[in-house]
């Protein structure tokens, strides 16, 4: 099951990569479809943004439709000097500020951490399709226009690649239902030197992470 934000990332995903394509729902905007990769059933849902929306789509997925390996799809700022826009990352584990995720944890700290087996073969797929990408930590903040003046240096210094909006509670849902989540990444921001990719830019490279992705589904 792969997870963008986009209802139309979703579309265009069902449409570019999988067979035998079929609409399965609508409700709010939300697109998702169902196809096969390879013979293999995939499908594909749009979340929309933010840790509250998303959460509602994996727990119902995971819940009401059987769901048991989620693939997230997404973007995120890059914090740290290596990456560049375009550049693919594989999150190991989210940290996060989101007060929902503490509820899921009754207010521990409980790392969200990446499924292994997913990870691994994330991993793997990289490697043999000859797709750079970065493995480590991502933050999910729930605010995209937050109120620091000086948002991003904390995490970076933290060794933090990117910040983004929908991995940590995927991860802490997966835990407590028991099923595999796995989060990856393109760098659609460089926040670091202050550029971003424009709306082409983001189609032609976001097919890295489709294709490592797909593999792992
Ligand atoms: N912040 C949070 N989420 C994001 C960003 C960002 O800069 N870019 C893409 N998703």
């Amino acid at each position: 099951m792969l997870l963008p934000g986009d209802p139309k990332r979703a579309r265009f995903v069902a449409d570019t990569y999988l067979d035998d394509v079929r609409q399965v729902n609508s409700v709010r905007g939300a697109d998702g479809f169902t196809g096969t990769y390879n013979g293999t059933p995939v499908s594909v849902q749009a979340v929309g943004m933010g840790v509250p929306s998303a959460a509602i789509y994996y727990t119902e997925l995971i819940r009401f439709y059987g769901c048991t390996k989620l693939i997230r799809i997404g973007s995120c700022g890059g914090l740290a000097e290596s990456l560049a826009l375009g550049d693919v990352i594989a999150a190991t584990a989210a940290g996060t500020d989101s007060a929902a995720i503490k509820r899921i944890t009754h207010g521990m700290d409980i790392p969200a951490v990446a499924d292994f087996s997913l990870l691994r073969a994330a991993v793997e797929a990289a490697e043999a399709q000859d797709i750079a990408m970065s493995v480590g930590t991502v933050f999910t903040s729930d605010l995209f226009y937050g109120p620091e003046s000086d948002p991003f240096t904390a995490l970076q210094a933290n060794g933090v690649l990117g910040v983004e909006m929908e991995i940590a509670v995927l991860y802490a849902l997966c835990a407590t239902e028991g099923v595999s989540g796995l989060g990856l990444l393109t760098v659609s921001d460089d926040l670091v030197r202050g550029t971003a990719l424009s709306s082409q830019d983001r189609e032609d490279t976001f097919d890295r992470m489709i294709k490592v992705a797909l593999a792992v589904a």
